[in-house]
């Protein structure tokens, strides 16, 4: 199994992440399958968000069936890795979609969604925690002194950021003293604009513009490990996977799997992992038949020239 450290923290993890956003849209059983059978193959490394469960249930719901689905004994605990996020906070009545939904890094929110989610996952720490969406009014002095409690305290391990772009991380670095170990981001083969936009530069091509502000080269000069949510994802809606809207793209992918020996679900996977930014992509299975086909990419080192096959397959490299 590939592995990687998170940042520069000597915590390592496999290559590709479980994420437990869609816990709450399948039964126990299901749910118990993909967590237990994740461990069994090695994938140990689970990515959380206090509000995950919000749009369907609660706030909360998915760490608290996590805890509850894989009772964190000590030698359990010992043996996973935690990553929350917080930042996000919705309106006191728990409902209202988009409307309800604002943003809050300051110190007295930070350390009360902590509580929170270390109460959910019954357990004494989080390994990681990273500020969710950016918040507009973040005062980073406010950021940097709950940071500081939270590591005295020994109940954050590793701190980061999801969403963020270059300058919003090096605002926060003007106080907080922890270094920014993470930047989690929407990205896939399917939707990679962080990756493609650098290659637009020269046609000229809107495309070249970069919304994130090149996070993933500054994460690479700075030692963040970008994570990529929803690698699945295409920039036309829903997953890339078998799906009319992408038949090029599949085409492709079909042929790839065919050459590897592998699945059209591994080659996804393979893909962000041949770059050499050291991605780690955090899945949202909750099949586990898909979840391990997930891992298998983990095997597998696209050749240079399948890298590209496939990017132009997702409709990079043309002419506005
Ligand atoms: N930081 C952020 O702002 C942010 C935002 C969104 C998500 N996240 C994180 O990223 C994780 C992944 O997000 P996501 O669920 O949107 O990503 P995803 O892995 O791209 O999509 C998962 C969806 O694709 C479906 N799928 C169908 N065929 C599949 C196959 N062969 N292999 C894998 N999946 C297949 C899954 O259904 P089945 O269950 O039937 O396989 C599931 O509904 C979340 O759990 C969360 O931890 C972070």
């Amino acid at each position: 199994m590939k592995k990687m450290q998170i940042g520069m923290t000597g915590i390592e993890v496999p290559a590709v992440a479980v994420g437990c956003m869609r816990l709450d849209g399948v039964d126990r059983k299901k749910g118990e399958a993909l967590l237990r059978g994740a461990l069994d193959m090695g994938l140990n490394f689970f990515d959380h968000a206090d509000f995950y469960g919000y749009w369907k249930n609660y706030v909360g719901i998915c760490e608290e069936l996590f805890a509850e689905y894989l009772p964190m004994t000590p030698a359990l605990r010992e043996k996973i890795v935690i990553q929350t996020k917080c930042g996000v906070k919705i309106g006191p009545d728990g409902k209202g979609g988009m409307m309800n939904i604002s943003y809050d890094f300051s110190k007295d929110y930070i350390l009360r969604c902590v509580e929170d989610s270390l109460k959910r996952l019954k357990t004494d720490y989080i390994d990681g925690l990273l500020l969710h969406i950016p918040d507009a009014l973040v005062e980073p002095e406010e950021v940097a002194e709950a940071f500081d409690l939270l590591e005295e305290q020994g109940k954050v391990r590793y701190f980061g950021v999801s969403n963020h772009t270059p300058m919003q991380i090096e605002l926060l670095k003007k106080y907080v003293k922890q270094p920014i170990c993470v930047n989690q981001q929407k990205l896939s083969l399917g939707y990679a604009p962080i990756i493609s936009s650098g290659e637009y530069v020269c046609m000229p091509d809107e495309r070249a513009l970069s919304y994130d502000m090149e996070s993933l080269n500054y994460g690479r000069l700075n030692s963040i490990t970008m994570q990529c949510w929803s690698p699945f994802h295409g920039a036309k809606g829903g997953i890339i996977l078998n799906e009319e809207k992408y038949p090029e793209l599949n085409a492709v992918l079909e042929q790839m799997a065919e050459k590897y020996g592998t699945s059209k679900t591994a080659i996804c996977i393979a893909w962000l992992l041949r770059h050499p930014a050291k991605l780690q992509p955090v899945t949202g299975t909750m099949d586990i038949q898909h979840l391990k086909e997930s891992a298998d990419g983990m095997d597998i080192t696209l050749e240079h020239d399948d890298w590209y096959k496939l990017w132009i397959a997702a409709g990079n490299n043309t002419r506005a």
